[in-house]
């Protein structure tokens, strides 16, 4: 490979499950890695299960400060990112409470929304392309997305309440299900702000399908603790019976595929990874929910979630 072809990619999530399978096809291919790893722990288990030219930097995205320090660093160095994988994610689905972030922000939309923004932001002149893990389950309208409480920011006024706030609508009562989809609407709703902000770079939203490994780690690990015999049981039919997951093997060739192809075209697009059948899926581009394309709400949405950073950073100092 000349040095031409190699890239340097930033990402988040690859400490486990398809952000891991991605990493060890970039650093095969010869990428130049940095991923971001909650502690320095999970730092060290993720360099000794990859091999290649990889560093690691230590953030944990349920606390801002820590999020602030790593962008300081990454900063600092200047090293430009080819694409940044914002891929880091976490449902609780089946707890009944909110869990909270450092600063009092509900865990799932602290975690998978607005550390990412503040990432995306804070990293932005040193970032040519971006890559955000979503999931059709943002959309209403789709197999995941219509079961159990659908996806909807209302007008945004947990987010206006700030700490404390258990849902971004501000309406309804917790329920960690939705709050996971809510904030995969909140992916796709940045995505497409940043690519209006900035319309020379590449940002790809995809859904890598319904991704549920043999482990007792991955995705649904923090699930397990509310109900271990019924997501047991939700995975030996979904993956083994009815055969409707992906491998995810597979969906981290899916996340290098975007990286190779979409880097270089400028735009937003999103992807998903549709089910046609028992172990058949399809990865096409494809069109989000129609929530998803509003985009006033994808403005306040990140003038909101912007605010909440600043000032939740300025009480801390
Ligand atoms: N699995 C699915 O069915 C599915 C479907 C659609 C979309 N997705 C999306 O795919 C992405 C990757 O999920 P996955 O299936 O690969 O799950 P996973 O194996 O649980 O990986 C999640 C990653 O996020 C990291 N993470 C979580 N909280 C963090 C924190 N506070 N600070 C730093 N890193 C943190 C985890 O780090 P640790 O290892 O330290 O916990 C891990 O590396 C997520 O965005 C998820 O929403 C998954």
């Amino acid at each position: 490979m000349t040095t031409a072809e190699r890239r340097r990619v930033l990402i988040t999530g690859a400490s486990s499950g398809i952000g891991l399978e991605a990493a060890k096809i970039l650093l095969a291919r010869g990428d130049d890695l940095t991923v971001i790893c909650r502690n320095a722990e999970r730092a060290d288990l993720t360099r000794s299960a990859l091999l290649g030219s990889v560093e690691t930097c230590v953030a944990d995205l349920a606390d801002l400060d820590s999020v602030a320090k790593a962008i300081e660093g990454l900063r600092r160095n200047q090293m430009p990112f080819d694409a940044l994988v914002l891929n880091a994610g976490l449902q609780y689905a089946g707890h009944g409470s909110p869990r909270w972030s450092a600063q009092g922000i509900e865990l799932t939309f602290a975690v998978n929304h607005l550390a990412h923004q503040f990432l995306a932001e804070g990293l932005k002149a040193q970032t040519r392309a971006i890559v955000i893990t979503a999931s059709e389950v943002h959309n209403p309208s789709t197999g995941g997305g219509r079961v159990g409480q659908s996806a909807g920011l209302g007008m945004l006024e947990g987010l206006r309440q700030g700490p404390g706030a258990p849902m971004v609508d501000g309406e309804s009562r917790f329920n960690a299900d939705k709050a996971y989809k809510d904030s995969k609407l909140c992916n796709l709703l940045m995505a497409q702000q940043i690519h209006r902000q900035r319309p020379d770079v590449p940002v790809v939203a995809w859904s890598p399908g319904l991704v549920i490994p043999r482990t007792s780690e991955g995705f649904f690990r923090n699930s397990r603790q509310a109900n271990p015999f019924g997501q047991v049981l939700f995975g030996l039919i979904a993956r083994d019976l009815l055969r409707v997951t992906e491998s995810v093997e597979r969906a981290g060739e899916l996340l290098v595929q975007l990286i190779n192809e979409q880097l270089h075209q400028p735009g937003f697009s999103y992807w998903s990874n549709g089910l046609l059948g028992p172990g058949r899926h399809q990865f096409n581009s494809t069109e989000p929910s129609e929530e998803a394309n509003d985009s006033d709400k994808a403005t306040m949405l990140w003038m909101l979630s912007n605010d909440l950073i600043n000032s939740l950073l300025a009480q801390s100092i």
